[in-house]
């Protein structure tokens, strides 16, 4: 019997400013119209946490793809991850700077190659041999985040700064699905952390850290402060919750509670399990996040953790 279809997105965990708050709205709105558009044809889980996703890296809003948060020399890199609950297959890159949709070249690391990650340029040129169209850094820079940088520095050299505090930048974009066959998939793309070392990698692109998926478990992103995401390997931690028999509700919670005590990290998760029940949780200001199933639609920004 075929399986009612469940699409959750987010748009990123962190202090998002007043004046930036309807636009994230907006787009974890757009995102979820067209996952769901997927969805709803009876296309693959795997194809709506990618279209999704290239909606939100396509939006300036988010820190993905062009309008991300730039690193200390003023450039874009990005990291993308893709994974099919179905087969554990998965596609990830890192630290790419000249592509506008770093989750294409994921998927056709996942769909094309025996391998699961490249970074840099291997994985421009892999997406370019996939017919994935190379752009220049200065077309993913935007006005907006050269003036973030610029304030940023200039108050970090006044002042000092901490660069993981809550109030700083660092978003990302994630979608989780269940299609119509029972199949669940997960994605998730990331400009990484404002003012981050040239070469840093974050969670977002590593198996088990920012994003997991597994049909026997759930399908997860993560958002926030990549360190801490990276060393509890969240988002597998958070599936294991799953498959103990947790529902993702309380294991999304728990993540964030666990992110918190023991590396006082912070972020937003999103979890999908195959028979449908999801959670969101964070631990920051604000976090976007969107979700459709086929009896209900919803988007907020919630105010408080
Ligand atoms: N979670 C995004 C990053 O830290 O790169």
């Amino acid at each position: 019997m075929p399986t009612d279809p469940v699409l959750v997105v987010h748009g990123g965990a962190w202090a998002m400013p007043d004046d930036m708050v309807d636009a994230h709205i907006r787009g974890v709105t757009n995102a979820l119209a067209t996952g769901w558009r997927v969805l709803d044809r009876g296309g693959s889980a795997l194809d709506a946490v990618e279209e999704a996703v290239v909606i939100m890296e396509d939006d300036e809003t988010f820190d993905a793809g062009r309008g991300s948060f730039l690193n200390r020399d003023g450039k874009v890199q990005l990291d993308a991850l893709i994974m099919d609950g179905a087969t554990l297959r998965a596609g990830g890159v890192g630290c790419v700077e000249h592509l506008r949709n770093p989750v294409r070249a994921a998927r056709k690391i996942l769909s094309e190659s025996p391998h699961v990650y490249f970074v840099g340029e291997g994985a421009e040129k892999l997406a370019a041999e996939h017919g994935l169209p190379l752009c220049k850094n200065e077309d993913l820079v935007i006005p907006r985040e050269v003036a973030r940088l610029r304030e940023y520095q200039a108050e970090a050299a006044q002042h000092g700064n901490d660069l993981f505090a809550p109030t700083i930048s660092h978003d990302t974009v994630g979608a989780v699905a269940l299609d119509r066959n029972g199949n669940i998939a997960a994605a998730t793309s990331t400009g990484g952390t404002l003012n981050k070392a040239p070469g840093r990698l974050g969670d977002s692109s590593l198996i088990g850290c920012g994003c997991y998926a597994d049909n026997l478990s759930a399908a997860v992103s993560t958002t926030g402060w990549g360190e801490p995401i990276m060393k509890l390997v969240l988002a597998k931690w958070t599936a294991d919750r799953i498959s103990a028999g947790n529902l993702p509700e309380w294991a999304a919670q728990e993540a964030m509670n666990h992110l918190k005590q023991r590396v006082n990290g912070h972020g937003g998760i999103i979890v999908l399990n195959p028979q449908g029940h999801f959670g969101v949780a964070h631990n920051t200001p604000r976090m976007a996040w969107a979700y459709k199933t086929v009896q209900k639609q919803e988007a907020g920004i919630a105010r408080e953790a």
